[in-house]
């Protein structure tokens, strides 16, 4: 698996050109990712990185990290998933990063995923969908999403975001409208993000493999 995952985030580098400012997400295939654009940095202008696990990892390659706010649109985001379906639509999160790769993703022209095959669905919801709430609002956005959705929300005991935040992992949904789930579950007073990549999906997907499969 972490070979597939090795494979993809090398691949995502083709994507990179000279003088970029490159989006860079977080999880471990994109550690592949970070470790590979090391070996290019001095033909990049820096990153944008989604979390403090990314920061510290480019920062050790000696990548420069900027501020979104003083970047503006960036041209790629290069980012994991813990599920993907055929329409490259994602469930994010398993990280708890979900909040700033969702921003990131917003403001980039082109989002290349990278994927193991494990992550290939074809109905998004078998892997618990991450939602990051703020702490007060924990258990009245879990009783409204199990009230709106039927999916069992679970706390992610002893996780803080890196924006202070909880994150309640939703069971036993089978999400055959993702865009308008994240729509729905985006209403509820105290969600801050959802961990579903559908209004904005991918653009390109990176299976690792021998070769990578890329669509
Ligand atoms: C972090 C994420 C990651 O992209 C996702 O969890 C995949 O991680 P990994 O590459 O370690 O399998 O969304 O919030």
């Amino acid at each position: 698996m972490s070979e597939a995952k090795r494979l993809a985030g090398e691949k995502a580098v083709d994507y990179v050109e000279d003088g970029m400012i490159v989006g860079v997400g977080t999880g471990s295939t994109v550690a592949f990712f970070i470790d590979a654009l090391a070996k290019i940095k001095d033909r990049i202008r820096g990153t944008v990185s989604s979390s403090e696990q990314s920061t510290k990892r480019l920062q050790m390659h000696g990548i420069e990290v900027l501020d979104l706010n003083s970047t503006g649109p960036l041209s790629l985001y290069v980012d994991g998933a813990d599920e993907c379906d055929p329409h490259k639509r994602l469930i994010k999160g398993g990280g708890a990063a979900l909040t700033r790769e969702k921003i990131i993703a917003e403001a980039s022209e082109k989002f290349v995923c990278i994927i193991d095959p494990a992550k290939r669905v074809d109905v998004l919801g078998r892997f618990p969908l991450p939602v990051e709430v703020i702490p007060m609002a924990r258990s009245l956005v879990a009783r409204q999403i199990l009230a709106k959705t039927g999916g069992q929300p679970v706390w992610r005991d002893g996780v803080v975001t890196d924006n202070g935040n909880v994150v309640l992992d939703v069971h036993n949904l089978s999400i055959t409208d993702p865009v308008g789930l994240e729509a729905m579950l985006n209403q509820i007073p105290g969600v801050v993000s959802v961990g579903l990549f559908a209004r904005r999906p991918a653009d390109i997907v990176i299976v690792g493999g021998e070769p990578p499969v890329v669509y």
